[in-house]
């Protein structure tokens, strides 16, 4: 672990679920499990949710995220959303570089970085995701891979900026499946991850892939995972809660 302490954060991606009737019920389930005293908490919701989720967050510790955002300040980009509109909102970090966006909207590490760029201008938090697929994962070609879609994200930013944003280590082949990297495999990555860029030392490295509560505390107690970014679990209010309080039983 660095000098500086990195306080456990998790974040719950909603990916495209829930209405804003459904948030509602959803973020209320969560405000309701009481304080995560030893961690940060952000719920994702989909843009359209974001004003009613933000609205029920007033007065909680737990932060509001966006899922993507574009990196131009405004213009001709039909379907687009900016920073500014989601500082608005009162969102606070944005997920950037997600498996998903760049397989099946072909979202290029130049992208990304013109995203972390503008997020970073907009005073919004980036969570940028990087993964590997199975096929690279069997090849050994993981470091390789994330370690160069982290180098790029970052191209844009200064070690100083970098200290103050969110990785989160997503293996693809981990995700929505089931089958969960193994603690000491995803600390190997994740530390060179945190070692690839100047300032990633400083920064709040999380692990996202089929986490859950049973398997949070063991993820939590490696010496590179700093938090989750939690799909499936994160659209209960108990089990993305319960994921936070297996992992706060773990000493760090
Ligand atoms: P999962 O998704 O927890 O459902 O595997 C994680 C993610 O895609 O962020």
């Amino acid at each position: 672990m660095s000098a500086a302490f990195r306080r456990p954060l998790f974040a719950g991606n909603w990916k495209m679920h829930k209405t804003v009737a459904e948030a509602r019920v959803l973020v209320r389930a969560i405000v309701a499990r009481g304080p995560c005293p030893g961690a940060d908490l952000v719920v994702c919701p989909p843009f359209t949710a974001l004003a009613a989720v933000g609205e029920e967050l007033r007065g909680s510790e737990i932060a509001l995220g966006a899922q993507n955002m574009h990196e131009a300040p405004c213009g001709p980009f039909t379907g687009e959303i900016s920073a500014a509109m989601l500082c608005e909102l009162g969102v606070r970090y944005v997920i950037l570089g997600h498996s998903e966006r760049r397989e099946y909207f072909n979202e290029t590490d130049a992208a990304v970085a013109r995203k972390v760029r503008a997020a970073l201008d907009a005073g919004l938090v980036p969570i940028v995701a990087v993964g590997e697929t199975a096929a690279e994962h069997a090849a050994g070609a993981a470091v390789a891979k994330v370690t160069a879609q982290t180098l790029a994200a970052f191209s844009a930013a200064s070690a100083q900026e970098i200290g103050r944003c969110v990785v989160a280590y997503e293996p693809i082949w981990a995700i929505g499946t089931g089958n969960v990297d193994t603690p000491s495999g995803a600390d190997a990555v994740i530390g060179a991850i945190r070692a690839c860029v100047p300032g990633l030392g400083e920064a709040r490295i999380l692990y996202g892939g089929s986490m859950n509560a049973d398997n949070a505390r063991a993820l939590m107690a490696e010496p590179n995972i700093d938090g989750g970014l939690i799909g499936g679990r994160s659209l209960d209010g108990d089990s993305f809660v319960a994921c936070v309080l297996a992992s706060e039983h773990e000493s760090r």
